[in-house]
């Protein structure tokens, strides 16, 4: 059963495409003030989804907030991160029921945090449409509310092979030497990855000729080899006299504004920086038809950034800064050099910068903070409606993102870093991500800031081998990343050539969760719902239909505690060559898994092809060279 309510005047987002007939009663569960809350949760209920966030599968006893940010540190004590997906499902006893709360701009969730039997949500703007889902099982919530927002985007097949990326590749001679070396080594590859360096000045659309004289070429020389090159796309446009992009926004009004009607500008990597009013529908198509100058090179593949929109800083930040520093030019106290600090970490992604630009929506003119989550999900909109618009599959997936733009493109799931704790995080959020629609979606492996080293490289990557988006990205100033940088560089190859085995089941299966409307990566509990142990699985996941990993999560560790909610099938795999299998009863087990091997299940009544060993997803999946049957 679904119920639909309209509270206060709802800004349209686009994320229900189907009708969904209204009730003219206000939820049960609103208060007076336009917020939400529901009592009685009892010690034992579940909350699952809500995306991208932090934490745990399962969502009780945290507090979250849905407003996209650029946040690099994913710290525990962090609300945001770069999405904002405002579903979840609340599994009690023999009770089952979720909510979508479909609005743009702030929304808090207190989820059994303040009282521990309450849900509480507030909204920075109580407008908003509520879809209460009723069914027997989070499964069929899940399917309710896929149904109301269209399918999931899945990318081309080769995107689900290797991709190797760093902040940055800086010239044509880097991008070869990173092909050369995987091939020399035969260590497979799909893409390369562009970071903001092959611009000029970090102005979108633009190739540095003296790093790139030919880009065109160097594409033709990678595809040569079946390999992508995908450049990255920022979200803001450099304000520079003379770039045609800055230029003819200008001229047509494309960008945001501020109150007085002039053009917003911010600071984020080129410098002072406009910001594409995606929202208005002309902007947008202008935006997207840009594309087309990498397409005519041959790119077939992109990842739009700093969408959330990233704000760095505002002039007028920077001004408040410079007359407190003019103020309090003479020995400045302690308080002073504090209160210096506060207005410098208040610098990025304010809140007040982002109530003072204006967006130009279906004709209104609405302030940017309610509309705050609509930002990256219509950039990947305005690309993916350009860049489709001959059905060509092209590959895209975005950093910001809110329940819609999973119809367009993928998310990844932005700066991480190179710990064991985002290990596992990656795991829980590759899972709540899937239950909201974004089924194409993966962490940066290895981590994205910090050092990473062989062990944390080796455990990520038998974790993320079933990982959607197979990207291994690190920051400017970090260890050097690629699989050959590392001593045992052989034993991380064959955890690619394993991944290519398993390629055309990565890809069948997650075409099954789009087309079913299903969940590609799972919960436990999901496949059990009787089974009560399977509640508390937070380090485990199903994957596809026919298996479950129990990935090693934290360093220094060749044992672990695995949960078997049923008799399965162990693969113990330490390469394609040497894989094992041993039956092992439900229930739980100590298992040693030394650090060249890794376990997976296969679930009864069903089997696991591995395909000939490949070095690009053009010759993967041509031959069977081993079926496991449970
Ligand atoms: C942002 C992105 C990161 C990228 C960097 C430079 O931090 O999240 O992936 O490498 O910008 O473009």
């Amino acid at each position: 059963m679904i119920n639909k309510y309209k509270v206060g005047n709802p800004i349209e987002t686009q994320t229900v495409i189907t009708k969904v007939k209204l009730n003219n009663d206000l939820p049960p569960i609103i208060n007076q003030d336009g917020s939400l809350t529901i009592s009685d949760i009892t010690d034992d209920a579940v909350i699952y989804g809500l995306g991208e966030t932090l934490h745990t599968i399962n969502k009780k006893g945290f507090r979250y907030e849905a407003f996209c940010k650029d946040e690099p540190h994913h710290w525990e004590d962090k609300k945001a991160l770069y999405g904002a997906h405002n579903f979840f499902i609340v599994k009690d006893k023999n009770k089952c029921f979720g909510y979508f709360i479909d609005c743009p701009s702030f929304v808090s969730y207190d989820m059994c945090f303040t009282h521990k039997n309450k849900i509480i949500i507030n909204f920075a703007y109580p407008d908003y449409y509520l879809y209460e889902f009723i069914n027997n099982s989070p499964l069929a919530i899940i399917k309710d509310f896929r149904s109301l927002i269209g399918k999931s985007y899945l990318p081309p097949k080769w995107a689900l092979g290797y991709g190797q990326s760093r902040w940055s590749y800086k010239s044509e001679a880097e991008v070869l030497n990173v092909l050369n070396t995987h091939i020399e080594k035969e260590i497979p590859l799909d893409s390369i990855y562009l970071d903001i360096d092959y611009m000029v000045m970090f102005k979108n659309f633009t190739v540095n000729q003296n790093n790139f004289p030919s880009l065109k070429g160097l594409v033709s020389k990678l595809k040569e080899n079946n390999v992508h090159l995908v450049p990255i796309i920022d979200a803001g446009v450099k304000d520079e006299v003379g770039y045609w992009v800055a230029e003819e926004g200008k001229t047509n009004n494309y960008f945001c504004k501020d109150q007085n009607g002039k053009d917003f500008i911010v600071g984020v990597w080129p410098g002072y920086s406009l910001l594409p009013d995606y929202l208005n529908s002309d902007a947008s198509k202008w935006f997207g038809k840009q594309y087309q100058k990498l397409l005519d090179l041959g790119i077939d593949g992109f990842w739009n950034d700093m969408n959330e929109p990233s704000l760095f800083y505002s002039q007028k930040r920077i001004n408040e800064i410079s007359k407190y520093l003019e103020q309090h030019q003479d020995k400045p106290d302690l308080n002073t050099v504090l209160e210096l600090q506060e207005k410098i970490n208040q610098l990025p992604n304010n809140m007040e910068d982002y109530k003072s630009f204006y967006h130009n929506y279906n004709g209104q003119v609405i302030a940017h903070d309610k509309v705050h989550n609509l930002y990256g999900y219509f950039m990947t909109k305005s690309a993916s409606e350009y860049l489709n618009k001959d059905n060509s599959n092209i590959l895209l997936f975005s950093r910001a993102s809110l329940i819609g733009a999973h119809r367009y493109g993928g998310v990844w799931q932005g700066d991480n870093y190179s710990c064991w704790s985002h290990l596992k995080l990656t795991l829980q959020q590759t899972i709540s991500l899937n239950m909201v629609g974004f089924l194409f979606t993966g962490a940066d492996i290895g981590g994205f800031a910090g050092d990473c080293n062989e062990e944390l490289m080796t455990r990520w990557l038998q974790l993320a081998l079933f990982q959607p988006l197979f990207r291994n990205h690190s920051a400017i100033y970090t260890k050097r990343q690629e699989i050959y940088s590392f001593d045992n560089w052989e034993y991380l190859r064959e955890l690619l050539y394993i991944r290519y085995a398993l390629l055309d089941f990565i890809y069948d299966e997650l075409k099954y969760a789009r087309d079913t409307d299903g969940l590609y990566f799972r919960p436990l509990s999901f496949d059990y719902p009787t089974d009560l142990n399977t509640l508390q699985i937070e380090d485990q996941a199903m994957i596809g239909r026919s298996l479950m990993i129990a990935p090693i999560l934290e360093a220094n560790k060749t044992r672990r505690e695995v949960y078997l909610p049923e008799t399965m099938k162990m693969l113990r795999i330490n390469s394609l060559a040497n894989i094992t299998e041993e039956v092992l009863p439900k229930g739980y087990h100590n298992v040693e898994v030394k650090l060249h091997e890794f376990v997976i299940f296969i679930k009864k009544g069903h089997e696991l092809s591995f395909f000939n060993k490949a070095t690009n997803s053009s010759s993967a999946g041509k031959t069977i060279i081993k079926k496991y049957k449970f």
